[in-house]
């Protein structure tokens, strides 16, 4: 189905939220090494304030950038013990940046003077949507790196990287991570759940979006985390109120222990695709406040309540969606497509549905690696290979118009 484009090497660049992340990424579309892989993660700066903060994200990323940056490239034995000339036109490109980021602008100027142009084919980096003053320091950082190597750039939608992550499996290989291409046919259906998106997705062809439904207020991560503050558990909540959630269910099951909490399913009936989430997290915010005191086995039987509320929305919609659309394959992705709730319900719901209707061609269900389930810069890389693929881009074109967008979607691209 896919043609091969030839072996070369991509930079990809992820700073849209509060994971910087670098990784070099070799080989084709089908087969993909990756050389060098780094992530620093911001979760200890804005775990005090339970969210994340834009401007404190911003002066992370500029000061975790070119560390992160050198560690992969000596990772992939691509870091090269030379100076790097800055040409005058160059300087002329650099300089109005350096008012917006004069830390990031310093710190690059300093790396060029002891790193030589590495053996690069494209530098990738997310363009949104994602927190504006986040995005720009990744995207100015690779439009500088860009022109002064002369590296085209490509720019990439964060949330196309949550798609494609699930279209490659990844096996260990001489110590190394190797990305393959699983097998699997379009239409496909992707529900997209992170800390600021909540969406449905179909796609007929590779790079060609159609949004379904979205939420109308809070994204389902936001919820777990706004939820985990108010049960006293630090950012970010999802794996934490997961982990309750699964206490409580083998309490339940073993001594049937008794649910005392019920919460509303905000939007299942609603005949559309759209979700809503703001309502539930008010709905346990309320529970709370009437207690007299919040013990442990409440924060065991609370998180089991909210989770089975929100996962049951999205897995009442995604059913609806693929009895209506009919698409051939059906993806999870994003920090909450790591939730083994929502995994479990999903292939239980598609298995049932799949014995109930046995003329309807099997659903394939492509859940992704949970390590990249959570941002990083592989899936941004992976999503390039693919955009090159399918919308071939000479070597020495260089997209330097490339500007940050907090909004962009993921539609009509
Ligand atoms: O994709 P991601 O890393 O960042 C965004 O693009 O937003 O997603 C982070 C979100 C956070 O809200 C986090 O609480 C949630 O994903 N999350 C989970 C789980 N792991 C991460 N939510 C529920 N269950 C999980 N196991
Ligand atoms: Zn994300």
């Amino acid at each position: 189905m896919f043609g091969i484009v030839r072996d070369m090497r991509i930079l990809a660049i992820e700073t849209s939220c509060d994971e910087t992340g670098i990784c070099i990424l070799e080989g084709n579309p089908e087969t993909l090494t990756l050389i060098g892989n780094t992530l620093a993660s911001q979760i200890e700066l804005h775990a005090k304030f339970g969210g994340v903060f834009p401007t404190m994200a911003k002066r992370a990323h500029a000061e975790k950038l070119v560390p992160l940056l050198i560690e992969t490239l000596e990772q992939a034995r691509l870091l090269r013990d030379a100076e790097t000339s800055i040409s005058a036109e160059s300087h002329t490109f650099i300089e109005p940046l350096r008012e917006k980021d004069p830390d990031l602008i310093e710190s690059l100027l300093q790396f060029f003077k002891t790193t030589g142009k590495p053996d690069i084919d494209y530098i990738a980096v997310t363009s949104g949507p994602g927190l504006e003053p986040a995005l720009w320091v990744g995207v100015n950082a690779a439009r500088i790196l860009s022109h002064v190597w002369e590296i085209p750039l490509l720019a990439i939608n964060h949330m196309e990287g949550h798609v494609v992550t699930a279209f490659f499996e990844r096996h260990e290989q001489d110590g190394k991570q190797v990305f393959t291409r699983r097998a699997f046919e379009f239409p496909v259906l992707a529900l997209l759940v992170s800390g600021g998106h909540t969406e449905l997705v179909g796609s007929v062809a590779p790079g060609v979006y159609k949004k379904i439904g979205q939420t109308r207020d809070d994204a389902v991560g936001e919820a777990f985390d706004k939820v985990a503050r108010v049960l006293g558990l630090p950012y970010p909540g999802g794996p934490k109120i997961s982990a309750l959630a699964k206490e409580f269910r083998t309490k339940q099951a073993a001594e049937g222990t008794v649910q005392p909490f019920v919460f509303p399913r905000p939007m299942q009936h609603s005949g559309d695709f759209d979700f809503s989430y703001s309502g539930l997290k008010t709905a346990v915010l309320y529970t709370v406040q009437k207690l007299a005191a919040l013990t442990d086995e409440h924060k065991l039987a609370l998180a089991a309540a909210f989770e089975d509320a929100a996962i049951e929305v999205l897995v009442h919609k995604v059913m609806k969606a693929i009895d209506t659309f009919k698409p051939k394959t059906f993806l999870i992705g994003g920090g909450v497509a790591g939730n083994d709730h929502l995994q479990s319900e999903l292939t239980k719901k598609l298995a049932a549905a799949h014995k109930d209707l046995a003329d309807v061609a099997e659903v394939q269900f492509l859940i992704p690696e949970r390590q990249f389930t959570t941002d990083n810069a592989v899936m941004i890389g992976l999503a390039a290979y693919l955009q090159l693929q399918h919308n071939p881009k000479p070597f020495s074109v260089s997209d330097l118009d490339v500007k940050a967008d907090g909004n962009l979607s993921i539609q009509g691209k």
